[in-house]
């Protein structure tokens, strides 16, 4: 494995990588600007990462279907041509949602999500020509296709797994960030101008305080998405939208207004005891 860690580490420093990654990057990024393209393709109207979700169909399909072209026989050779093309209609709305995620990454991560869909883009030319040998009846062809196909898809899938596990992309900032759950002085009240904003420490966290007419209200400062902060970002109409990719958050209650985030933001109680605010976690 050690030869695969040292591949690895030379792809995320190879900076050649970047003069396709960006400008490729940047379109995808305006094709998906629109709130419900990014709200479907983020996977923020189901408030999960959707791509993650969506390639255990055409790994699954295609793992079904290396099983039946190695162990089966003449009467499961129609399931196995029935399973490349599930895979492959599945691919498609696979690479658009991952594309989507991609387009948020920088340096390294964007390195290696390149070369994580280059490898699941061959697999893809690999299952297309196994499809077409299946239907002209070279089915020896299509199998040998397939399988190399399997071999990309596999590269791809490690590096997909590289991305999320061992450098975070796309987990949720805010998982492990919890704030006191007892009400925590944090700020004087004259410290908070009227419809201003401010960052303050709440124990171990951060939290963005904004006074909005006769409320104050709070939620964690990192963005759930990739760790932006909130309190260099845009508040209008009681939401503040993250500086970075754009998330936009509800400022009552951490709602997901707006994608790429899928998490919410923990939010928190706030209270004026004594000329000094404080807070304590929302249950
Ligand atoms: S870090 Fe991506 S939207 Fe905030």
């Amino acid at each position: 494995m050690k030869l695969l860690e040292d591949l690895v580490a030379r792809v995320e420093k190879w900076k050649a990588l970047d003069q396709v990654a960006e400008p490729v990057a940047r379109a995808v990024g305006r094709a998906a600007r629109p709130a419900p393209v990014r709200n479907v393709l983020s996977g923020t109207v189901i408030g999960h990462p959707l791509h993650p979700l969506l390639t255990d169909v055409p790994i699954g399909a295609w793992t079904m279907a290396a099983v039946l072209d190695l162990a089966g026989g003449p009467s499961t050779a129609h399931a196995a041509d029935v399973l490349v093309a599930t895979g492959l209609a599945a691919a498609v709305p696979t690479a658009a949602t991952g594309l989507n995620d991609w387009s948020d990454t920088q340096g390294a991560d964007r390195r290696i999500g390149l070369v994580h869909a280059t490898a699941n883009s061959v697999a893809l030319t690999f299952y297309t020509a196994s499809l077409a040998a299946r239907l002209q009846g070279r089915r020896g062809a299509g199998k040998a296709l397939a399988l190399a196909g399997y071999g990309c898809v596999m590269a791809g899938g490690y590096l997909g797994g590289h991305l999320v596990y061992a450098r975070g992309v796309n987990v949720n900032r805010t998982a492990w960030r919890r704030g006191p759950r007892r009400w925590t002085d944090v700020l004087a009240d004259t410290d908070l101008a009227a419809g201003g904003h401010r960052r303050v420490q709440a124990g171990s966290v951060s939290v963005l305080l904004v006074r909005d007419g006769n409320r104050i209200e709070a939620l964690d400062s990192v963005c759930s998405h990739m760790g932006g902060p909130l309190e260099k970002g845009t508040i209008d109409g009681g939401c503040v939208t993250c500086p970075w990719h754009g998330s936009t958050f509800r400022l009552a209650d951490g709602a997901v207004v707006r994608g790429p985030a899928t998490a919410p933001q923990p939010g928190y109680e706030t209270r004026v005891q004594d000329g000094r605010i404080q807070l304590r976690l929302r249950s």
